[in-house]
């Protein structure tokens, strides 16, 4: 049976794994431009750790969301607006998995180690040394600007429902029961 409100596990899922893409964005840019240093090599660690969060946490967010669903969009969106939302939803989806993949699995053939909040080895064992790993990270950071424009896109659309639609869409994932 299709849901009337996103569970609180869903709520505290989405939220958290904003804030979690809030900080490494700007962590990313900050440790490739900063001159090579303790500092840089800090930054490179929380993005690492922060990264892997957002996979795992991404992960549960889609078996809670295949086991669940979610509420149907609000009533009364013209078409383009519930295409635009559900195939923006989808690439959201797809990108905060795809994206730390490739980061993982590009700083593992090239860089230093991965380690999980500087304690637990998590390296992939992918070949190919430098080329190899430089390349998946070219694709990594590509990836990654595109789920940037595309939560962009997001929150001026929650945004939209809010201030000028005055529907419930942006209070219903909000803590507490919410609207449908
Ligand atoms: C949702 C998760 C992630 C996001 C949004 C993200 C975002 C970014 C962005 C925007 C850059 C480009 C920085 C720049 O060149 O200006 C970047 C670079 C990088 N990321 Fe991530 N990242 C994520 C996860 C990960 C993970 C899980 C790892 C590794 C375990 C990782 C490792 C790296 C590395 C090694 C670079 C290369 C920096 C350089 O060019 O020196 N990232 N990331
Ligand atoms: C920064 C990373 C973010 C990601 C990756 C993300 C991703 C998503 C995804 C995938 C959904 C669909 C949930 C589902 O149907 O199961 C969703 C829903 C939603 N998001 Fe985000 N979101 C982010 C940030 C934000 C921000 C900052 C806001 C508000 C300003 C926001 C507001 C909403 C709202 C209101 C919904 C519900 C839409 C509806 O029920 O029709 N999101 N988000």
């Amino acid at each position: 049976m299709t849901p009337r409100t996103y569970a609180p596990s869903q709520k505290v899922l989405h939220w958290v794994v904003a804030a979690l893409i809030f900080a490494l964005v700007p962590i990313a840019l900050a440790m490739a431009n900063l001159p090579d240093g303790p500092l840089k090599n800090a930054l490179y660690e929380w993005h690492k750790s922060f990264g892997l969060t957002v996979l795992a946490l991404a992960l549960a967010r889609l078996l809670v969301r295949a086991a669940r669903g979610a509420p149907p969009l609000v009533a009364g969106l013209p078409a383009w607006q519930r295409r635009a939302a559900h195939a923006s939803h989808l690439a959201l989806y797809l990108l905060i998995v795809v994206v730390p993949i490739l980061g993982w699995a590009g700083t593992s053939a090239c860089c230093a180690p991965v380690m999980l909040y500087f304690t637990l080895p998590l390296t992939l064992p992918v070949s190919g040394g430098m080329p190899v790993g430089e390349a998946i990270l070219k694709i990594h950071q590509l990836a990654a600007f595109t789920l940037v424009v595309l939560v962009l896109l997001h929150v001026a659309a929650a945004l939209h429902h809010h201030v000028v639609r005055r529907d419930g869409t942006l209070r219903r994932m909000l803590p507490g029961r919410g609207s449908e």
